[in-house]
Formats: structure tokens, C-alpha cells, sequence
């Protein structure tokens, strides 16, 4: 399959993920990082005097069932390899039946929003994305955190320059965290769910070859827009990778980032 776009060691597919996963390399990928559809699309809600709460994200939020895509990730993920992927609590039992063996659920973190908007209906307000770490089973995974990295993530929706078009982008600051835990320079980073390209964004900056596949053409034009600016974003703006440890006690003796494989 022809890429949509392909520079510097970042390729991007426009296309469904389920053509192109069986076209990718087997064993090649050290880490799967997405976002896959939540199911959780509801119409939108008018409020008096301002903008509309955006929640029918679009015909790609229904139905996902991430069982269907585990088997076809298994295939392309390495030994110590991760998956690390934004989900809802609304899928956590469809996460779990569709293990099977080869890949091990090792728990969540979560992404809290310093700035969640407020909701107009007696709900609590939605501050926290939770995002699913898998393991492939079988081998010891690799740990690019140090002895005090927590799993809660605090970090703004994107807003500002960071913001593009598309309803459901993810924070840089994040994805770039999760990806230093997860991976090391040099290694394959795949987003089958790219969207607006931030894991892409993210892989580019920190110096990672990454494989993003995305099913509408405008967050492709979106992702490449992304890719082809300068480094626009200071480090300043990212996360800091010693901001855990300099919080941590537990680390006097840790190697800060040494990557470790843990079992
Ligand atoms: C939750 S969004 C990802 C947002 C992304 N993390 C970002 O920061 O922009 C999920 C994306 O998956 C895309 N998508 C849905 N089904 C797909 C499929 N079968 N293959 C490829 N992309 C798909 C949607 O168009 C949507 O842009």
C-alpha cells in the first residue's frame, strides 16, 4: 500500500487500519501508542448564549470493539513491546475479554484534565481519560521510566497553537510522557488511530520512526500540516521527563530514564 506520506523514518497510511496491520511487518513494532474510538458519541448539547458541547464526535465513534484489533496488533508488536492506548471505563470489559494470552493487561494510568469543561446537565464533570497499558506476554517489557513514575498524568486540553480541528486530540505533553516510558530512540512507534497525528508529532520530536494509520483524509492533511512545521513546541511546553523524579523520595539511587526491562 502507497504511504500517504513518508519522511525522515514517520510514515502515515490513509486508510482503515485493518488493511493496512496485515500489510506491516511482523515483530517489527516496539510500541503500539493510540487512541481508538470510545463508543461514546451522544448528539450535541445547545447552550444558551455559547458554543455548542460538542459530543457526536462522528460515524467513527460507534461500534468499536477493541477485540477485533488485538490479534492483528499481537502480530506486528516485538518481544518487550507495549500497547498503551486512550480508551473509556465504558470499554474496560471489552478490553479484558479480548486479551486471550498473548498480551497482559499491567494496569492503567490516566490523563487528568487541569481544565475540563463544565457540563450542563447534574453529571459529574469529566476530568479523567484513562488509558490501557498492555504487555506482550512472554518476555520482559521494556521501562524507559524511572523508580517513581506515577500513572496520574496532569496536563490542559490542547488549546492555542497545539489546537487543530479535530473533536477528540490528545495533549502532546502526554503522549510524549508516554512514549519515553515506553519506548527508546530509534525504536517503531505504530498509532493505528492517528487522528491529528499528536503520537506522530510526539515521535518526530523525540527522535522515534513511527507508523500512523488514519481512515479520514482531513486529519491525514491535518497530521501532515503538524509534521511539516519546525519544532514549534518548546520544551517548556512538554513534559519534563525528571519532573517525576524530582517529586519522588524513592529515587535517590534510581537511574532517572536508564531504560530498565522489568518483569
Ligand atoms: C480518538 S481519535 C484519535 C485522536 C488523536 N489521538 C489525536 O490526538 O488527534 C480516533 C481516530 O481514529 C480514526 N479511525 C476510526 N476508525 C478507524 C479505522 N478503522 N482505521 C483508521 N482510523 C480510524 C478516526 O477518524 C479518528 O480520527
Amino acid at each position: 500500500m502507497m504511504p500517504y506520506y513518508s519522511r525522515n523514518g514517520i510514515v502515515i497510511y490513509h486508510a482503515d487500519c485493518r488493511d493496512v496491520l496485515p500489510t506491516l511487518t511482523a515483530v517489527s513494532v516496539n510500541l503500539i501508542l493510540t487512541d481508538p474510538p470510545y463508543n461514546v458519541s451522544a448528539p450535541d448539547i445547545d447552550l444558551p448564549g455559547r458554543k455548542a458541547m460538542v459530543r457526536d464526535f462522528g460515524k467513527w465513534d460507534e461500534n468499536y470493539d477493541p477485540k477485533r484489533d488485538l490479534e492483528l496488533w499481537d502480530r506486528v508488536l516485538r518481544q518487550g513491546s507495549s500497547v498503551v492506548a486512550f480508551t473509556s471505563c465504558r470499554l474496560f470489559g471489552k478490553w479484558w475479554e479480548g486479551l486471550g494470552t498473548r498480551l497482559v493487561p499491567q494496569g492503567f494510568d490516566a490523563w487528568i484534565k487541569d481544565n475540563p469543561p463544565p457540563h450542563p446537565r447534574p453529571v459529574y464533570v469529566n476530568a479523567i481519560e484513562q488509558i490501557v497499558w498492555l504487555c506482550k506476554a512472554g518476555a520482559a517489557h521494556y521501562w524507559g521510566g524511572n523508580g517513581y513514575t506515577r500513572n496520574d498524568i496532569y496536563a490542559p486540553s490542547p488549546s492555542g497553537r497545539e489546537r487543530t480541528e479535530h473533536p477528540t486530540q490528545k495533549p502532546l505533553s502526554v503522549v510524549r510522557k508516554l512514549m519515553l516510558v515506553h519506548s527508546g530512540e530509534g525504536d517503531l512507534v505504530l498509532d493505528p488511530y492517528m487522528g491529528s497525528g499528536t503520537t506522530l508529532v510526539a515521535a518526530k520530536s523525540l527522535g522515534r520512526r513511527a507508523v500512523g494509520i488514519e481512515i479520514e483524509e482531513r486529519y491525514c492533511e491535518i497530521a501532515v500540516a503538524r509534521l511539516r512545521q519546525e519544532a514549534w513546541v518548546t520544551d517548556e511546553e512538554c513534559y519534563d521527563p525528571d519532573a517525576d523524579a524530582k517529586q519522588g523520595t524513592l529515587l535517590d539511587d534510581a537511574p532517572a530514564r536508564a531504560p530498565i526491562l522489568m518483569r
